[in-house]
C-alpha cells in the first residue's frame, strides 16, 4: 500500500463568462505541486514550501479544512502531512485555494485506496471555498477533480455534468493586484432584471451547446455577461481595452477568469493565443502595472498524480 503521494493540482477558470457559479474548466499551467504523506500522529501537519505565508493550523487552511472534512467521513483514526508548493498565486482568480482544496482530498483518497466518489471529493474540497470565499460554490473545484469543462448543474444535492469540449486555446493575463473572492462576491447586485437574466441563460445555453457541437461561432456569441461583468470588471485595470484588442486578434472572446482580477481568452489556435497573450502583456506594460501571462490548453484530466510510493 502506497504511504506517499505527489500530485500537480491544476489551476482553473470559474464562471467561463456567463456561467456565474455554474461553468469552470481546467488548464494545464499552472499548477500546484502538493504530497501527502501518512503519519502515525491522527491529525494534519502542514508544512508551506513556498513564499506565500498561509496558514498552518488546517483549520485556518483551505486543503486543511478540506482534508478535515473528508477525515470525518472516513470515521477511521488517520493522520497525514500534506506539503505545499503553491504555483497558483493566492487571490489571482484562476482557482488557487480550489486547487489546494480539491489538491488534499484528492491525494488523501488514493493514499486511503479511494473509499470515496468523485462526487463526494467535491463536497470535502467546498469547505476549503467557505473558508476562502465564505461560499460553497464548486466550479473551481469540479474541474479540478474531474477535469476539463463541468457544469454544476446543482450545489445542494451536487449534480455535476462533464462536457465534452472541442480543442481550445487559453490565454491568461493576471495583472499583480489582488482581489479577494469574499470582496468580489460582496459586491454583485442581489437582484436583476429579468430581461437580463433571460440573455444571461441564452448564453448559457449556447455556451454548453458550442461546447458540445464544437461550433466555434456559438461559442464565441455566447462569451458575454451581463450579470456579473459590468460591476467587477471595474475593480480590474484596462479590462475593456484587453477584450477588445484580443477579440480584435481573432479570439472566439472570453472575460473575468473567476472572480478575478485575471483575464482569460479563449482561442481556436496557438498562434492567436500567442498573439493575444503578447498584447495582453503589451496593454498593462504600457499602463506600468506589472502582469504574468500564459498561454495553455483545457485540461481534460483535472488533477494527475506524479508519484506514488
Ligand atoms: N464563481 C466564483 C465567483 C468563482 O465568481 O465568485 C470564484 O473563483
Amino acid at each position: 500500500m502506497a504511504t506517499k503521494i505527489t500530485i500537480h493540482s491544476p489551476a482553473t477558470v470559474a464562471n467561463m463568462v456567463c456561467g456565474f457559479d455554474v461553468l469552470g474548466f481546467a488548464v494545464h499551467q499552472p499548477y500546484d505541486i502538493m504530497q501527502l504523506e501518512f503519519i502515525d500522529e491522527p491529525g494534519i501537519v502542514i508544512v508551506n514550501t513556498d513564499a506565500y505565508n498561509l496558514p498552518t493550523d488546517p483549520t485556518q487552511n483551505v486543503a486543511g479544512a478540506a482534508l478535515l472534512a473528508l477525515m470525518e467521513a472516513y470515521e477511521q483514526p488517520v493522520g497525514f502531512k500534506m506539503t505545499i508548493q503553491k504555483q497558483i498565486k493566492p487571490g489571482s482568480g484562476v482557482g488557487s485555494s480550489a486547487a489546494s482544496s480539491a489538491g488534499a482530498v484528492f491525494a488523501a483518497n488514493v493514499l486511503l485506496d479511494h473509499p470515496f466518489s468523485k462526487e463526494d471529493l467535491v463536497r470535502f474540497a467546498m469547505n476549503g471555498e467557505k473558508l476562502a470565499s465564505g461560499v460553497k460554490h464548486a466550479d473551481n473545484i469540479a474541474p479540478c477533480i474531474y477535469g476539463g469543462v463541468t457544469l454544476i448543474r446543482s450545489v445542494f444535492p451536487l449534480d455535476i455534468v462533464k462536457l465534452t469540449v472541442p480543442d481550445l486555446f487559453v490565454s491568461i493575463v493576471h495583472p499583480q493586484i489582488e482581489v479577494r473572492t469574499a470582496d468580489a462576491r460582496s459586491i454583485l447586485k442581489q437582484q436583476i432584471q429579468l430581461k437580463d437574466a433571460i440573455k444571461q441563460w441564452g448564453n448559457i445555453a449556447g455556451l454548453v451547446a458550442g461546447l458540445q457541437q464544437g461550433d466555434y461561432d456559438l461559442i464565441g456569441r455566447s462569451l458575454e455577461d451581463v450579470l456579473i461583468e459590468p460591476t467587477r470588471s471595474i475593480l480590474i485595470p484596462a479590462f475593456e481595452q484587453v477584450k477588445q484588442v484580443s477579440k480584435q486578434l481573432g479570439a472566439l472572446g472570453g472575460g473575468i477568469s473567476g472572480s478575478g482580477p485575471s483575464i482569460f481568452m479563449l482561442s481556436t489556435n496557438e498562434y492567436t493565443a500567442k498573439a493575444v497573450e503578447l498584447a495582453m502583456g503589451q496593454i498593462y506594460a504600457a499602463i506600468g502595472l506589472s502582469y504574468h501571462t500564459y498561454v495553455t490548453t483545457i485540461n481534460t484530466d483535472g488533477i494527475q498524480t506524479i508519484d506514488l510510493s
